[in-house]
């Protein structure tokens, strides 16, 4: 195994770039971002609209690739993954959650949790079920197992997001603005639960926010400005 990223890093960016092509014109969404993140991190990233943000989560997330620069997770180079590789990664490292919670809407709360399980070859039917049991109350819906999206609250819709993100085992957990769609008192829920399984089981999350509460949170702030860190 490779590894020259800093010893106890789960995540580290060297001088990570993204560019993309817009009508004949290049726009520099990260310019060099160096960034090292711990095992068991809740960090948040801040700036404002059109800083970066959610472009840094989708190139940790191996949604997308950086133009210049390297990532390791866990000690390993991204970089040099294949496609297949990557998607393994995003299945047994990663969880998401989305601002548009991105539940499918022809599943019940429970199936949306166990959808992903069902590609991990090594979860078993009754491995499955227990899991998905078990994160629907880690959630606080074991009531609403049944229920779809269309019956569910914004924040009881954005909890299924999360249950389902924490049901495969990931590593590090990363959430776009996960409290963006909700009330304050419903987005500090939301947080409050994510703080709790990432003290109860040392799961890393990285999570983007405009919301200041939401940073008081966190135990480290970067912010970002037109792609840089600025603190
Ligand atoms: N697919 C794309 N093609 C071209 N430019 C893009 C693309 N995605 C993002 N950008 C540009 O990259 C920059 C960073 O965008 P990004 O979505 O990462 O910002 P953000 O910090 O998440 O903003 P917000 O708070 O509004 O979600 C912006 O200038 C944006 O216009
Ligand atoms: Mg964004």
């Amino acid at each position: 195994m490779e590894n020259n990223a800093e010893p106890g890093a789960i995540v580290e960016a060297q001088a990570v770039s993204k560019e993309y092509a817009l009508g004949g014109q290049t726009v520099t969404a990260l310019h060099e971002i160096w960034l090292s993140i711990e095992k068991s991190e809740f960090m948040a990233l801040a700036g404002p609209s059109g800083s970066g943000k959610s472009t840094l989560l989708n190139l940790i997330g191996c949604i997308d690739t950086p133009t210049g620069g390297t990532i390791h997770i866990e000690g390993h180079d991204i970089s040099g993954k294949t496609a297949d590789e990557l998607a393994d990664l995003r299945l047994n490292k990663l969880g998401f959650v989305f601002q548009t919670f991105n539940l499918l809407p022809v599943l019940s709360a429970q199936e949306n949790v166990e959808y992903p399980l069902m590609q991990q070859s090594s979860v078993d039917k009754k491995m499955r079920q227990e899991r998905v049991r078990h994160y629907l109350n880690v959630v606080g819906l074991e009531r609403y197992a049944h229920h779809r999206p269309n019956e569910l609250s914004g924040g009881q819709r954005q909890r299924v997001a999360i249950a389902r993100a924490l049901a495969t085992h990931p590593s590090i957990v990363l959430a776009d603005e996960p409290t963006a769609n909700l009330d304050h008192k419903t987005g500090e829920g939301i947080l409050t639960l994510m703080k709790d399984i990432n003290q109860k089981e040392g799961t890393t999350f990285i999570f983007s926010t405009h919301d200041a509460k939401v940073m008081q949170m966190a135990d480290r702030v970067i912010e970002l400005t037109d792609g840089r860190i600025t603190k």
